[in-house]
């Protein structure tokens, strides 16, 4: 499971004595929130203004801690009359060995810690708002900056599947290329796992694809599919609490060429009937099966949303919490849902791994 850098105490600028120095408390837990990294780890934390560095330090988490007090200084005595953002991130020697190296990819790895860039503090001793920005290094997506609370909110903050999601989509559009290109030199396609997957995204070349998200949080997943494809329209949704983060990521996204992403609320339990007044080619559902007691209205909304769409596919991801996920499998076969399924391993402690599953269901043998 991969672990994040969380502020207990967001960053403030503290004057005492004439001396300035920025403080804030930071943790390293999971994205549930229920367990601590259990390892040693090298943090580099940085203050900046803009995007110039005014001051840098190398901090330790220890295997035992349960949060890390943070100061920096003693800084010079200007700074208080600036803003600043501070980011906390691990050393990159210090992450496990690159998983990307296994499978060979050019680009980044999940990384073990995902460090975290507070938003904007100061001047005086304003501290910062309860809120961070994770940057995402995924395939075929540039930089990918996704806002989420400091709190303990299930939804406004990112998950695992959520992440995994992103690097599933960007790799299996790199994929896409690569073998369009092999074919190119006359040498035999590799085989792919998810094909009806790979038509829908492919289709964003010719025409506008329309992409829904069920359950999006802070939107991370969508958000990222629009910087992937270059013609896409994504609707995210979610309850009315996420409203105002989703927002704001929407607000920095750098969606492609004319890919375009909006945000609308939607309770499964209560679907509009008029989502959308053109049909769906993809549904994304991530880390929204841990609730046994809202897997039948998922579905029924699933099915809903499939009956008005009938050649939808629904990319569902998770990391396997507990037993009764199982009960959203089920109602899927007995809806008449075909699946196929992938996976991929993100890092965990002590340089074990965990698995995300993949789940691409479509109403007929499409999938
Ligand atoms: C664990 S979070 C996953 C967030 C995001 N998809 C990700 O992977 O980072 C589950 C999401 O499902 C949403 N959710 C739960 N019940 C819902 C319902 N009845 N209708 C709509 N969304 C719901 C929550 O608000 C939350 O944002």
């Amino acid at each position: 499971m991969v672990y994040y850098v969380r502020f207990l105490k967001t960053p403030r600028i503290q004057q005492q004595k004439g001396s300035v120095s920025i403080t804030a408390l930071i943790c390293i837990t999971t994205d549930l929130g229920d367990s601590f990294l259990a390892e040693d780890a090298d943090l580099v934390v940085t203050a900046a203004k803009d995007s110039e560095i005014v001051y840098e330090s190398q901090i330790k988490w220890n295997a035992y801690n349960r949060e890390l007090p943070i100061t920096l200084g003693p800084l010079p005595a200007n700074l208080i009359h600036k803003t600043l953002s501070l980011t906390i991130d691990t050393w990159p020697e210090s992450q496990p060995k690159s998983m990307s190296e296994h499978r060979l990819s050019p680009w980044p790895s999940i990384p073990l810690v995902v460090g975290a860039t507070s938003a904007p503090f100061g001047p005086q001793s304003a501290p910062a708002a309860k809120l961070v920005r994770r940057t995402i290094h995924a395939p075929e997506a540039a930089e990918l900056q996704v806002w989420e609370e400091t709190g303990n909110s299930i939804a406004r903050h990112i998950w695992d599947a959520g992440l995994a999601t992103v690097m599933y989509l960007g790799e299996t559009l790199h994929h896409m290329s690569q073998r369009a290109h092999a074919a190119k030199r006359g040498k035999a396609p590799t085989a792919c796992t998810m094909p009806a997957l790979e038509k829908v995204l492919s289709t964003s070349r010719t025409s506008l694809t329309r992409v829904v998200e069920l359950g999006a949080g802070c939107g991370i997943v969508g958000i990222g599919l629009a910087q992937m494809l270059a013609n896409c329209s994504v609707l995210l949704t979610d309850l009315p609490e996420v409203e105002e983060i989703i927002t704001r990521n929407i607000h920095c996204t750098r969606p492609g060429d004319v890919s375009s992403v909006r945000y609308q609320n939607l309770d499964w339990e209560q679907p509009p009937d008029d989502l959308c007044s053109q049909p769906i080619a993809l549904i994304l559902v991530s880390d929204c099966t841990y609730n046994a007691d809202s897997l039948p209205v998922l579905v029924s909304c699933l099915d809903r949303l499939v009956r008005t769409s009938p050649e939808a596919i629904i990319l569902v991801s998770l990391k396997r919490r507990h037993d009764s996920e199982t009960v959203f499998f089920d109602l899927m076969r007995s809806s008449g849902f075909r699946s196929v399924q992938d996976s991929m391993e993100i890092p965990s402690e002590h340089g074990q791994v965990d698995e995300i599953e993949f789940h691409c269901y479509s109403r007929d043998a499409r999938v």
